[in-house]
């Protein structure tokens, strides 16, 4: 009986810990594809309750290519999602990921499907041009992410102070709630937060900032080699008959300020 109980906690702990069997072309029905859903217009849960934006859409797009089903499984915490990757609890994942160098250590990047900007946004009362003007101000980034990476080690170096939230939504309801004065975020996320009713008027671009220039790509676990020729070969065909395009023209994916 004590045997058997081991044997069944193993298993079911073995279960959890590789939830996912290895893709294989042809085979494989489904992908459980992870993404963190506080990022519009990348990726935000719809009113209905769902999974929704440019990336989701993208994501749907290439699982019809390769002829598999996508289960989203949204992690909401944006470093939750870092963390799921390597170890497999998802096969792949889409959320505006910057492929960095330090991150394709533990994780085997698609080509990529976008590229990355981003601009310090501010209260609309404010007006920094540079970092230098950031003195004595409080920002925000969300944790885990490349912006984090930009400004946790120059902040003391320019005097401001900076806070850290899991999810990016509380980086915006910060802002205008006068908490914090500013955070850093991707073009096409600022745009999309300006044009919403409960931020219009009230926060502003006030001025580019390149971080690591790393395009965005879908990430997977080390040794997809397979998911990711099949993910590309579909990347690559809704590349070239438009489709990538009308999304970004219907997610309003734009990089000028
Ligand atoms: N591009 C940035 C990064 O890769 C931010 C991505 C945040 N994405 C999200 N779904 N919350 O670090």
């Amino acid at each position: 009986m004590k045997k058997s109980l081991f044997a069944l906690a193993f298993a079911s702990l073995f279960a959890a810990s590789c939830a996912f069997a290895a893709y294989v072309p042809g085979e494989t029905k489904k992908l459980v594809v992870g993404t963190s859903c506080t990022y519009p217009p990348y990726e935000f849960v719809s009113p209905e309750g769902k999974p929704s934006g440019f990336d989701i859409e993208l994501m749907e797009a290439i699982g019809a290519k390769m002829g598999v089903a996508i289960e989203w499984f949204d992690t909401g915490k944006f470093d939750s999602l870092l963390a799921a990757i390597p170890t497999g609890k998802v096969d792949c994942a889409i959320a505006g990921m910057s492929a960095t160098k330090e991150r394709a250590k533990r994780m085997l990047f698609s080509d990529i499907y976008e590229v990355s900007h981003s601009a310090i946004v501010t209260k609309a009362s404010l007006s920094p041009k540079n970092d230098a003007d950031l003195k004595g101000l409080v920002g925000s980034v969300q944790q885990g992410t490349v912006q984090e990476t930009a400004l946790l080690p120059i902040k003391d170096q320019f005097g401001f102070e900076l806070k850290l939230f899991p999810k990016f939504d509380d980086c915006m309801l910060d802002m205008v709630t006068g908490r914090t004065d500013f955070s850093l975020m991707d073009i096409p996320v600022a745009h999309k937060y300006m044009a919403m009713p409960a931020f219009q008027g009230k926060i502003k671009i006030a001025y580019s900032k390149i971080i690591t220039g790393a395009g965005k790509a879908i990430a997977m676990p080390l040794g997809s080699d397979a998911l990711a020729a099949d993910i590309n070969k579909a990347l690559a065909a809704l590349e070239a008959d438009g489709t990538v395009q009308a999304l970004r023209d219907k997610w309003g994916i734009k990089f000028e300020i």
